[in-house]
């Protein structure tokens, strides 16, 4: 006897409420005859209103989707769109992958699956950097190590030398010192990096944070800057390591006053709640990130050229960078299971970190 196989999800209901990502089902008539709670956040509405609404007057998608519905049902076979704006009209658009599908039982209805890649992507490109950024620092880290050595020995060497010699080789002798120093501070710099530790996360209020690293900041290099606080009191804590999350901010204020050394005058520092970011990991439970924090700056912008890479470790568009703020800023923030992301314009430059509330048990620390 062939053993029956029971199916451990025998409501297609829970499958259709439980999946991830915005779905529809579409009628004949071009009409919305389902939406999952992914899709009524997406939509910003409920399913109430929007059963029975044409579906391109709510969406609007910036592809042929009447010729894609017809050429999935006529050959009732799935049809995949990638790379497509697509708006409900009340806000900016977002780049989403979609996916067609003819219902297997009628295919008059077509269920339509919308992948905001803007997340997806996001979430990938930081994973990726963190992976990323430990290799290269590995390398680095054992590059800092050998080089160490044999500086300290040319440096020795030199200063050695100079005591015999006339002022003007001095000068020579003294270059090769001064120069070495430099490189040790800079290879220090990487082995720092590499030697992050693991958070120690608690409860922690990120106006305290903040705070910290605005009056760092103010007595040193944003003593030019006008900085202006714009915090909603209300936000609950973080659940976060204070001295990294304090390094986080510092480095974003820093970067910010740099990039505000030609043009630009004032840091705004804000900070907000907002329930829309909800990441999706590849392993384990989706997390909400309510707690934003942006430090804006009107300064030139972020150069074009770098911009796609400024969170890979050793890129920077400065003189004297070395390009290791934004990572280690990427490497803590994952750490921390948070997120981070950039807007940048010339006259405004937005970073902006978002991150978990810490667990109710923890608040009372
Ligand atoms: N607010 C900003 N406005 C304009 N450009 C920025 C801003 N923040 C970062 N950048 C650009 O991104 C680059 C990388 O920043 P990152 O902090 O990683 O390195 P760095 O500042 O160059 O060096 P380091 O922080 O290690 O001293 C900067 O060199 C700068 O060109
Ligand atoms: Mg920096």
């Amino acid at each position: 006897m062939t053993p029956v196989y029971r199916q451990p999800y025998p409501v297609p209901g829970v499958i259709w409420a439980s999946l991830p990502i915005p779905a529809l089902l579409v009628g004949l008539d071009g009409r919305v005859a389902e939406v999952n709670p992914a899709g009524e956040i997406f939509l910003n509405l409920s399913s109430r209103a929007l059963m029975g609404q044409p579906v391109l007057d709510r969406l609007v998608i910036d592809a042929p989707m009447e010729e894609a519905f017809s050429r999935a049902r006529k050959n009732q076979s799935p049809i995949f769109i990638n790379d497509v704006d697509v708006t409900t009209g009340e806000r900016a658009p977002v780049q989403c992958n979609l996916q067609i599908a003819p219902m297997n039982d009628n295919a008059d209805f077509l269920m339509v699956l919308i992948s905001p890649r803007d997340i997806a992507d996001r979430l990938g490109r930081s994973m990726s950097v963190k992976s990323a950024a430990k290799s290269a620092i590995g390398m680095a880290e054992m590059l800092a190590h050998e080089i160490k050595n044999p500086l300290a020995g040319i440096s020795g060497a030199a200063q050695l030398l100079s005591m015999g010699l006339n002022a003007e080789d001095r000068e020579l002798t003294d270059l090769i010192v001064e120069e070495t120093r430099r490189i040790v501070k800079l290879l220090e710099q990487v082995e720092q990096f590499g030697n992050v530790r693991p958070p120690e996360r608690r409860a922690v209020n990120i106006h305290d944070a903040l705070d910290r690293a605005r009056k760092s900041a103010m007595v040193g290099f944003a003593a030019h800057m006008q900085i202006i606080e714009d915090y909603d009191p209300s936000l609950p804590p973080t659940y976060a390591d204070p001295d990294q999350l304090m390094q986080v901010f510092l480095n974003l204020i820093k970067n910010a006053a740099e990039a505000c050394k030609t043009t630009g005058t004032t840091i705004r520092l804000r900070t907000f709640y907002d329930l829309s970011l909800r990441l999706r990991r590849k392993l384990g439970k989706p997390s909400v990130l309510p707690l934003n924090v942006e430090i804006i700056d009107d300064g030139p912008g972020i150069a074009p050229e770098i911009a796609a890479d400024i969170f890979e470790p050793f890129v920077s568009g400065r003189e004297n960078g070395t390009g290791l703020g934004l990572a280690l800023v990427s490497k803590i923030i994952s750490d921390h299971e948070g997120w981070i992301q950039v807007d940048s314009v010339p006259g405004r430059t937005v970073f902006r970190v978002s991150l978990p509330v810490a667990p109710k048990s923890m608040e009372a620390d």
